[in-house]
């Protein structure tokens, strides 16, 4: 039996619901952890992020990643789950960051997210939001997409897992949802740009 990037032997895995972020039961606070190869393939699309601010980093996942790359200049939560600093609530607060923006936000809030995290940071910075493909969709979203496009999307073209309450264990091996990375460089006014990764 082989293990997973977590160091877990890959047993049953068993399948939430209909996927890690569709129905069943959702997590309490939109907790899914990202498998940390997309922080490891974000650092190579875009090798210029620095002073990132993970603002929803959750067990640390994708933050991890950045700290070990000298790139990580903060990780918050709502909620202190064993990693960064808890009771930070990104959406509340008045903030600004001389860096860049970068998290898998939690799904429901993650326009908010958008809009909030390029509200705060200086002209030509970074937001980068792990999402899946679906935030493509939708009106309220085309509207935003109109007024502020992201300069970049990367497709995952093999598909990343993103595990319900960080369990790798208990999530299905191969996620039923597919994946990008939205990147947003505040000012930019063209179109956006499609590519894939992985
Ligand atoms: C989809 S999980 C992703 C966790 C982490 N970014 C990762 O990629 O592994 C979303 C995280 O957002 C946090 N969250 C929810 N609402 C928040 C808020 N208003 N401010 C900050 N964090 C929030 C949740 O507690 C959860 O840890």
């Amino acid at each position: 039996m082989g293990k997973d990037w977590t160091g877990n032997k890959k047993s049953t895995f068993v399948t939430l619901g209909a996927s890690n972020h569709s129905d069943g039961e959702r997590e309490e606070n939109d907790y899914y952890a990202t498998e940390p190869l997309a922080g490891e393939e974000l650092l190579k699309l875009e090798p210029s992020l620095g002073n990132i601010w993970e603002c929803a980093c959750g067990g640390g996942h994708l933050a991890d990643v950045f700290a070990k790359n000298g790139k990580l200049g903060s990780a918050t939560d709502l909620i202190y789950r064993g990693y960064g600093v808890g009771d930070c609530d990104f959406l509340e607060q008045e903030w600004s960051w001389e860096g860049d923006i970068v998290t898998n936000p939690p799904y429901k809030y993650a326009r908010e997210f958008v809009v909030k995290a390029l509200d705060i940071i200086p002209e030509g910075r970074k937001v980068c939001m792990f999402l899946k493909l679906t935030f493509l969709e939708g009106k309220a979203r085309k509207k935003m997409f109109e007024k502020i496009p992201p300069k970049l999307v990367y497709v995952t073209s093999s598909r990343l897992n993103c595990a319900k309450s960080g369990d790798f264990e208990a999530c299905a091996k191969a996620s039923a949802a597919a994946y990008a990375w939205f990147v947003w460089e505040k000012g930019y006014k063209g179109d956006t740009i499609l590519k894939w990764f992985n």
